[in-house]
């Protein structure tokens, strides 16, 4: 019998496994209880039975002095050890499929945090509030990245079935991906206490079959104004363009073209990828980051742009390839 099937998907010990690596973390979960169960029984085991054997009986006998054992001493502390290191090495590795996103990521959904709800808004143009019990709906079978932020304070998207969790955090952006396996329905938790409702923050993630939902994503969209077509008329707007051009070549700035995704190095010799949240700091505060070669030139933007207007740039810049 293997480790999944000792605890089976319907069980309850743990929550559905809904995603691949779901299996992969309760593992690991398993292994650290059943290794404790153990490392429990042999310590607490070991002194119950040295406290009956040599138990002293009466006042005239000898008690046996034992200062040090170098070679017990040295076991007890190398074995352990590299059990630990394994453990860290096998929690690193999960980890870090957690944290990476894939590079096929089929959908992007900006979700934002709020007390107490949570709003959706897909590429397509569509935007959900969670108080009319809309489900965040994603594809089966194909991976999907969420952009998390916070309009107030820190939130937690938790989906206990794909073993994913993330804070929302205000001012910032952090981002969670989960491929669910299979079509169905799952709950999300807000997991950071957030004030008096923060238990009733709850949404479902409905996971379409990818036909499904490619009809759905493509029929929302029809006359929709997407974020990147809002992000490109704030573009026009700002007169981005008088500094950054779209085809690559240089003007004052760095050009958008090919920029999401890209390595940025700058003048303090340090470098970044150009993800959501370079954007976003890039954007409001064009000072704190200064690309090699280019002069700090940009106005900040702190204050004259609201949260969906740097989301909207964000989206439209994304295009630029
Ligand atoms: Cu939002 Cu707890």
């Amino acid at each position: 019998m293997s480790w999944f099937t000792a605890f089976p998907a319907t069980s309850s010990f743990m929550p559905i496994q809904a995603t691949e690596i779901a299996k992969e973390v309760d593992l690991l979960y398993a292994f650290l209880l059943v290794s404790s169960l153990v490392s429990f029984v042999i310590l607490v085991g070991g002194m119950t039975w040295f406290l009956i054997k040599f138990k002293r009986t009466s006042v005239d006998q000898k008690s046996a002095y034992i200062t040090h054992n170098n070679f017990a001493e040295f076991l007890w502390s190398f074995i352990p050890l590299v059990i630990m290191v394994g453990i860290f090495y096998w929690g690193m590795v999960i980890f870090e499929k957690l944290r990476v996103p894939p590079e096929n990521i089929s959908t992007e959904i900006h979700v934002t945090a709020e007390q107490w709800a949570w709003t959706y808004r897909y590429a397509n143009g569509k935007e959900f509030y969670s108080s009319a019990n809309d489900p965040l709906i994603v594809p089966a079978g194909k991976a999907t990245k969420i952009i998390l932020t916070s309009k107030d304070v820190i939130h937690s998207f938790f989906v206990p079935a794909f073993r994913v969790k993330q804070d929302a955090i205000p001012g910032k952006y952090t981002q969670v991906w989960f491929e669910p396996k299979e079509p169905g329905n799952f709950i999300v938790f807000c997991t950071e206490y957030c004030g008096t409702k923060h238990s009733g923050m709850l949404i479902t993630i409905k996971a379409l079959p990818a036909d499904e939902f490619a009809a759905w994503f493509h029929a929302e969209k029809k006359g929709a104004e997407t974020p990147a077509d809002k992000g490109k008329t704030l573009f026009a707007q700002k007169a981005c363009a008088s500094c950054h051009s779209l085809d690559g070549s240089r003007v004052v700035g760095p050009s958008m073209k090919g920029l999401f995704g890209s390595s940025r190095k700058f003048t303090d010799g340090s470098g970044a990828k150009a993800d959501e949240t370079y954007l976003r700091e890039s954007i409001l505060v064009s000072t704190a980051k200064i690309v090699e070669g280019y002069p700090p030139a940009m106005p900040v933007f702190q204050g004259q742009l609201s949260d969906e207007d740097v989301e909207n740039l964000i989206e439209y810049i994304k295009t630029i390839k």
